[in-house]
């Protein structure tokens, strides 16, 4: 068995530092893939610091992977050694019940198998993320990468794009729609992208008035700085749907007087308790608020070649791995344009 070179946390304090892993012998169903590029989501800063409580140490976060191939358990017939290839967020799941059954594997009823921090059979009894030279996965588990895409640029996709297209598909965003995108990060670029390319009216609801021609850019149709009382009064009862990526608890009845009669804003940023909600604008006008998480592997596929039509891949930052932890700072102090993405050649 050999070791394989990784990032990994030892503590909620600690920073990121070089490591050694082990991982799981070749299965029938596994691939083994040589990895490129690991996109970096805010999510990884969450468990690295173990902001939700869940973190098992060491942890190697990663979960936007795009790679080569490498080698192929004896039942795998779909792919080649040496073919490009994607993973996510999700990397297991039962497989037989009603979610999975319907392509929810990420509502698996016994639980998902995360790409990382989630108990496994690996050595070490946890996944290990995508900030390694190599990584094991199951068959059912791994993408076809469309050719056509930059492979660096398409990394993001594997999170940021399939948390984003997954509800924007889920609540029927077309044309003749009016979508709001709360926050432009990692999701919320990909987020104006995707519901540009499906047709909607895209508006970014963004805190930072410096961002605003980068929205524009991205495909936004308007812009609204959520922090203007007067633009915020002017818009409200407009949207079809909203898309919230704000990564902390925040007061959402602020948001929820945009929504027309009978819509639906969606929760895919932050997780966990959050301040008291005030009924009202869900009462008067039987506004709903829900949440989305990730999606599921046909979707992630259907995603790709979404993207692929359209020419749609991430606005990224090129890193190092021993950049990462000036990478996780960055991101914290919402400086990035818009996803940094860690060239995993660069680590010996
Ligand atoms: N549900 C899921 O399956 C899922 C999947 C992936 C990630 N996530 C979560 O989604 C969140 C966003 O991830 P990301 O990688 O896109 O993060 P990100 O790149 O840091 O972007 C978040 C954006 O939210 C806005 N923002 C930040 N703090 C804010 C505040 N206090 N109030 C208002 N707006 C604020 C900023 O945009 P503006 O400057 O435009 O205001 C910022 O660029 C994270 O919490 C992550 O864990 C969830
Ligand atoms: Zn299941
Ligand atoms: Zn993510």
């Amino acid at each position: 068995m050999s070791l394989i070179s990784c990032y990994a946390a030892q503590s909620a304090t600690a920073a990121l530092s070089p490591y050694k892993i082990e991982r799981r012998k070749l299965g029938e169903n596994d691939i083994q893939i040589s990895i490129e590029f690991c996109g970096v989501c805010h999510t990884d800063i969450h468990f690295a610091k173990n902001e939700w409580g869940q973190t098992h140490y060491p942890v190697v976060p990663g979960h936007e992977i795009v790679g080569i191939v490498a080698a192929l358990g004896t039942n795998v017939q779909k792919l080649k050694i040496g073919q490009r290839v994607a993973a996510g967020y999700i990397a297991g799941s039962c497989q037989i019940c009603s979610s999975c059954k319907a392509g929810l594997e990420q509502y698996c009823l016994q639980g998902f198998t995360a790409i990382f921090n989630s108990p496994a059979n690996d050595l070490g009894g946890f996944t290990y993320g995508g900030y390694s030279k190599s990584i094991v996965i199951d068959k059912n588990f791994v993408l076809l990468a469309p050719t056509g895409l930059d492979p660096a640029g398409m990394a993001p996709l594997l999170c940021a794009g399939l948390t984003t297209y997954s509800p924007l598909k889920h609540w029927g965003v077309k044309p003749g729609m009016t979508v709001g995108i709360i926050g432009l990060g990692g999701l919320g670029h990909l987020a104006v992208k995707l519901s540009h390319a499906m047709g909607a009216k895209t508006v970014m609801i963004t805190t930072s008035k410096g961002k605003a021609a980068d929205a524009s850019r991205l495909g936004a149709d308007e812009v609204l700085i959520s922090t203007d009382v007067a633009a915020m009064k002017a818009m409200e009862n407009q949207f079809d749907f909203l898309l919230n990526t704000i990564p902390s608890p925040h007061d959402y009845n602020h948001y929820m007087g945009l929504l027309k009669v009978d819509s639906t804003m969606c929760i895919v940023g932050s997780i966990g308790p959050t301040s008291e909600l005030n009924t009202e604008a869900l009462v008067y006008k039987r506004r709903s608020i829900s949440g989305s998480f990730a999606g599921g592997i046909r979707e992630a596929q259907e995603m790709l070649y979404f993207c692929a039509k359209h020419q749609i891949v991430s606005d990224i930052e090129i890193i190092k791995m021993d950049q990462i932890n000036e990478a996780f700072q960055r991101i914290q102090k919402n400086d990035v344009k818009y996803r940094f993405v860690i060239d995993m050649r660069s680590l010996s």
